[in-house]
């Protein structure tokens, strides 16, 4: 149906899976929706599809009647691929007669020093908003989780939409509350949404939970493979086990869908696992590389995130690690365990993986900390946390435990330091060792596991060999170093004797 007047509070441009979505969401929660896609076709198919929703939908073929059919201020939701089509998109946007107060929100998954840059690159033609968006598809049909970034009164004609359409959790307990349906959406609970902060502060959180999910994937990867290679279990056995932790301490989303996958039969041979029918080579759009790229530029460490997309590349390399398999050696696959044996190492397995999602949660938030720093933001830790306990791919039982770490100390330094945390790995760890030095001596790649543990190690070490590094730097290149018996930030030289080489002045 073509606009005929300003009657919708909101628009939405592009239909590809998570915009139709997300436009089917808002409708159902009552909104009516302007909808736009650049090839018209797309958008009739959506119209036709879904003829009557709670809230109108109006289907536009120009931007120019996409623009007349939104109230004003017009608040306007962009869903095409992050990049330099958000910037062209904005363009059309303003030729077709935008105006300076209207709001345009990109709800992909952009690159938030990008965000940044629109925000001030369009701020005399139009309101550049950024949200990040989490829970595929099914998320943003029936409740994402939503991390809004930008200018605070921008927010207010947003909060309304984001609010009503975010995940919700119970008040109490912080868990999900499940049962929306097509035109009947869940009302009631916390939604899983609120405020981040400025310009691109809710495109960087997103970027963080992407991080994070990187290494809880590669964390519940390794588990599998350990569980597979060292105790010998088979998928169907696998997806018990899984279903069984997710009744426990490892309540999360990904585990939940990882013992659905692990009984899923393939559908071209029935007899097999389809898990053993997928090539085990990943792919990454990004957002995991840019999480570790900026850890590495602000000094952070954040050992696993790397290592999970560390991890990824090194699964792409296919064909160079079948050719190695055959050329580099390593331990004979370890015998199959039963009894006892097997019971106990399940368990140390589920230890291992418990405690170093605590790691990489700890390395995530000291990113985020460490990030407010730098863009003076001023990150609520303990909301972030409470956005994410339903809706993205990431909730789990655990952010509830995260939610209240930052209640009780909102200065959190680490989270490990928290009283729950520290508790979980100092109970935790005697497994997490075993499991690790396993993995280490039956040749078994895990190198989230052993990061995890080095992150760990390595914080809880007051005195690390870098005395001797400095040492190295300041003896091959006069680069200085501290002393322990002396203020911080006062530097020293010596002049090294150089046994093998003539002596240099310095
Ligand atoms: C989410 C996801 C999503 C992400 C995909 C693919 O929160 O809904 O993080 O935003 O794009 O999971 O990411 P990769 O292709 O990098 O695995």
């Amino acid at each position: 149906m073509a606009a005929q007047q300003a009657s919708a509070t909101v628009g939405l441009i592009g239909l590809a899976v998570m915009g139709k979505n997300l436009a089917l969401n808002i409708a159902d929660h009552g909104f009516d929706i302007a909808v736009y896609n650049r090839t018209t076709a797309v958008m009739q198919e959506f119209m036709a599809e879904n003829p009557s929703t709670p809230g109108k939908l109006v289907g536009c073929s120009t931007l120019e009647e996409f623009i007349a059919a939104i109230k004003k201020p017009r608040v306007i939701i962009i869903l095409v691929k992050a990049g330099p089509a958000i910037d062209a998109v904005v363009e059309q946007l303003v030729a077709a007669g935008l105006d300076k107060n209207d709001i345009v929100i990109d709800a992909g998954n952009s690159l938030w020093t990008d965000t940044i840059r629109r925000e001030k690159q369009y701020a005399d033609r139009l309101k550049f908003f950024g949200s990040g968006v989490s829970g595929g598809e099914l998320g943003a049909r029936f409740g994402p989780s939503l991390m809004p970034g930008g200018d605070p009164a921008s927010w207010q004609h947003l909060k309304p939409i984001w609010e009503a359409i975010a995940a919700k959790v119970d008040a109490k307990t912080g868990k999900p509350l499940a049962g929306a349906e097509p035109g009947h959406p869940i009302t009631g609970g916390v939604p899983c949404t609120s405020y981040i902060g400025p310009n691109g502060a809710g495109h960087y959180v997103k970027m963080v939970h992407n991080g994070i999910e990187y290494v809880d994937m590669q964390l519940i990867g390794e588990a599998y493979d350990l569980l597979r290679r060292l105790v010998g279990m088979e998928p169907q056995e696998l997806s018990d086990i899984f279903t069984q932790w997710n009744a426990g301490d490892l309540d999360s989303y990904l585990i939940e869908i990882t013992a659905d996958i692990l009984r899923q039969r393939d559908p071209v041979k029935p007899r097999k696992y389809l898990v053993d029918s997928i090539l085990d080579a990943a792919g990454q759009k990004g957002t995991g590389k840019w999480t570790a790229a900026n850890a590495l530029d602000m000094g952070i460490p954040a050992n696993s995130i790397a290592e999970a997309v560390f991890a990824r590349c090194m699964s792409a390399l296919k064909d160079e690690r079948v050719i190695a398999a055959k050329k580099l050696s390593g331990p004979k696959p370890p015998a199959r365990k039963a009894g006892k044996a097997r019971k106990d190492l399940i368990e140390a397995v589920r230890q291992a993986l418990y405690c170093s999602k605590i790691c990489a949660y700890a390395q995530g938030f000291e990113l985020m900390r460490e990030a407010q720093k730098e863009y003076q933001w001023q990150l609520d830790f303990g909301s972030i946390a409470g956005i994410w306990r339903g809706g993205c791919i990431i909730r789990a039982r655990f952010l509830q435990k995260i939610t209240d770490a930052y209640t009780r100390n909102k200065g959190l330094v680490n989270l490990m330091l928290d009283p729950y945390f520290n508790k979980q790995l100092r109970a935790g760890q005697k497994p997490w060792r075993r499991v690790v030095s396993l993995a280490a001596e039956n040749g078994l790649p895990s190198p989230a596991f052993m990061s995890a543990l080095a992150y760990y190690d390595g914080y809880r070490t007051a005195v690390l060999p870098a005395n001797l590094l400095q040492a190295q730097r300041d003896y091959f290149g006069a680069h200085t170093y501290e002393r322990v018996d002396q203020p911080r930030g006062k530097f020293f030289h010596v002049d090294w004797p150089l046994p093998n080489r003539p002596q240099l002045d310095v």
